[in-house]
């Protein structure tokens, strides 16, 4: 494969950018790239998966030299214009879905903190910082705000799931109204909405240069009050974070009560995130020791409990059961019976991935795309571990990816246990929604890990099967069935972290120095005691 020289593809770039009047992409620092370009940038020298595949035998994209950008990139640029939302002349975020068709706008037409993560990357990486500015000190205010739900009182630092603004014409005023669960569908805590927020100050600080707005007071005492909250003690017996269903993307009833892998993985990377922006004063060392201890914890409980391979699950299957004091092998006393018959197909020879859950006597066995993929980017992920859930991926491709990028979660549960843990969801039914759908907005995520392992085919692969549909249908929330082949059945149109999370996508496979903003280094200190005595990948 031939790098396209970067010159030409500039000046390309520049007369079809004049030639569709959209608007001018910041195209600078875009250079082309190609797999040998990862030996060649000294920042991904690490990045090269240890002992893992290269990726060279996943099936060759036809799209791989097109560094022309693909007209979907302007129709994306276009929506998500389209999306911002104002405040005082002033950008401030992007709403859920601009999808003038749906009878019920529900919130989608608040700016929720989850879904403007991948706008302001796309931003970031488009020069374009202010907005993101905007967005994180407008969120900073609303987390000073005393909240209710009923007659209770939230804890400080809760950030919220969403916010909208609110235009008085005759009053030329702005108001802003944020929800932090008290009005949501099922009044469920957007426990993730913090971490984000810290997630994306880091990412804004990486990305532009200007450490000056995370050293504000605003932001410092923002980290602080989140990390309160997260930091708190309890009656807990692991570090890892108590949470009720609900609290993050999958924000209906779909059995992730307990300790989710996805506010994990975002905890442990809000964690690893603040570490670097506190301020060294009185207030922010005593932080960092509380989350240098946490962190050492949390690292070594998630590889070792919540990791599954073939090794594992064989030992698993195995388990003594009613095992007491520190001898006890089955810790979390998990019954082998209750290991779902699925699991023993599903799990390959090479690959291994973080469990949903883990808890007394309960290991949620399904894969949850978003929290594995935070893991690698968080380096919470061993390197080997890493390329471990890169290999499962390329393994199980049909129930992992099929037509449409990214499954949520597999297998979907359906029958009598969709009753019980759904609690009969007539939105979360078998394979759609959270319940197994495909939902784009992860394949900026999986594109990341995929750049992180050193496996940039598979992410083109996923690309090239957006690229396929997804503008033709109109930016899809999700997609139905068990390959993910249809629109799903109550799936908003120009949802706006379907078209952001393409753009993102796009921009970090052709400039992968982007991945800096969002991902993180392995840090040498948390490296784990393993404990067993076989390797992670077999
Ligand atoms: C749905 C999704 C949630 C998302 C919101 C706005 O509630 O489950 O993850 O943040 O829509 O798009």
């Amino acid at each position: 494969m031939e790098a396209v020289n970067s010159s030409s593809s500039i000046s390309e770039l520049d007369d079809i950018s004049r030639l569709l009047d959209r608007p001018r992409l910041n195209i600078e620092r875009k250079r082309s790239f190609d797999e040998r370009s990862f030996s060649e940038m000294g920042i991904f020298e690490t990045l090269n998966s240890p002992g893992g595949r290269s990726g060279w035998d996943t099936p060759v994209s036809s799209a791989r030299n097109s560094f022309e950008p693909h007209p979907m990139v302007a129709e994306a640029w276009d929506a998500l214009r389209r999306s911002l939302v104002y405040f005082r002349g002033q950008p401030v975020g992007t709403i859920a879905a601009y999808d003038h068709a749906s009878e019920e706008v529900l919130n989608y037409d608040q700016v929720f903190v989850r879904d403007f993560v991948p706008s302001a990357l796309a931003f970031l990486m488009n020069g374009e910082p202010d907005i993101v500015k905007n967005f994180l000190l407008k969120t900073i205010q609303i987390q000073g705000r005393e909240k209710k739900i009923d007659r209770f009182k939230l804890g400080e630092g809760a950030m919220p799931a969403s916010f909208k603004i609110l235009h008085d014409p005759i009053k030329k005023t702005d108001t802003v109204i944020a929800d932090f669960g008290e009005s949501a569908i099922g009044r469920v805590a957007p426990v993730d909405s913090g971490f984000w927020w810290i997630i994306l100050l880091r990412a804004y600080t990486k990305s532009t240069g200007d450490t000056s707005l995370a050293e504000t007071p605003e932001c410092q005492k923002g980290m602080r009050l989140i990390l309160s909250l997260c930091l708190s003690e309890g009656f807990d017996t692991f570090p890892t974070l108590l949470c009720a269903d609900g609290c993050s993307m999958v924000d209906r009833r779909m059995g992730v009560y307990g300790y989710p892998i996805e506010i994990q993985a975002l905890f442990f990377m809000a964690l690893r995130s603040a570490m670097s922006m506190l301020k060294h004063d009185t207030e922010g060392k005593e932080f960092m020791e509380r989350i240098v201890k946490r962190l050492h914890a949390l690292s070594f409980h998630m590889r070792s409990y919540f990791w599954l391979d073939f090794q594992q699950l064989n030992d698993i299957y195995r388990y003594k059961t009613e095992e007491y004091s520190h001898t006890a092998v089955n810790k979390f006393n998990v019954i082998p019976d209750s290991i779902p018959e699925w699991v023993f197909d599903f799990m390959p020879l090479r690959g291994g991935y973080f469990i949903g859950n883990v808890s007394p006597a309960r290991m949620d066995f399904r894969w949850f795309a978003l929290g594995n993929c935070v893991a690698i980017l968080a380096s919470l992920a061993t390197p080997e571990q890493s390329a471990a859930i890169m290999d499962l991926i390329e393994e199980r491709w049909e129930e992992l990816v099929g037509e449409m990028p990214v499954k949520i979660c597999h297998p979907a549960i359906e029958s009598h246990e969709w009753r019980i843990v759904t609690g009969c969801d007539p939105k979360n039914t078998r394979w759609s929604y959270h319940n197994g759908g495909s939902w784009p907005v992860l394949l900026w995520l999986l594109t990341a890990a995929c750049i992180k392992t050193g496996r940039p085919q598979i992410a083109r692969r996923a690309i090239d099967l957006a690229e396929a549909r997804l503008l033709k249908d109109g930016w899809p929330e999700y997609y139905d069935g068990k390959s993910g082949r249809f629109i799903g059945k109550q799936a908003r149109k120009y949802q706006t972290w379907s078209i952001a999370g393409y753009l993102v996508a796009k921009m970090m496979l052709e400039d992968p120095s982007h991945l800096g903003m969002i991902s993180l280094e392995e840090d040498k200190q948390t490296k784990p005691v393993i404990k067993r005595s076989y390797s992670w990948t077999c």
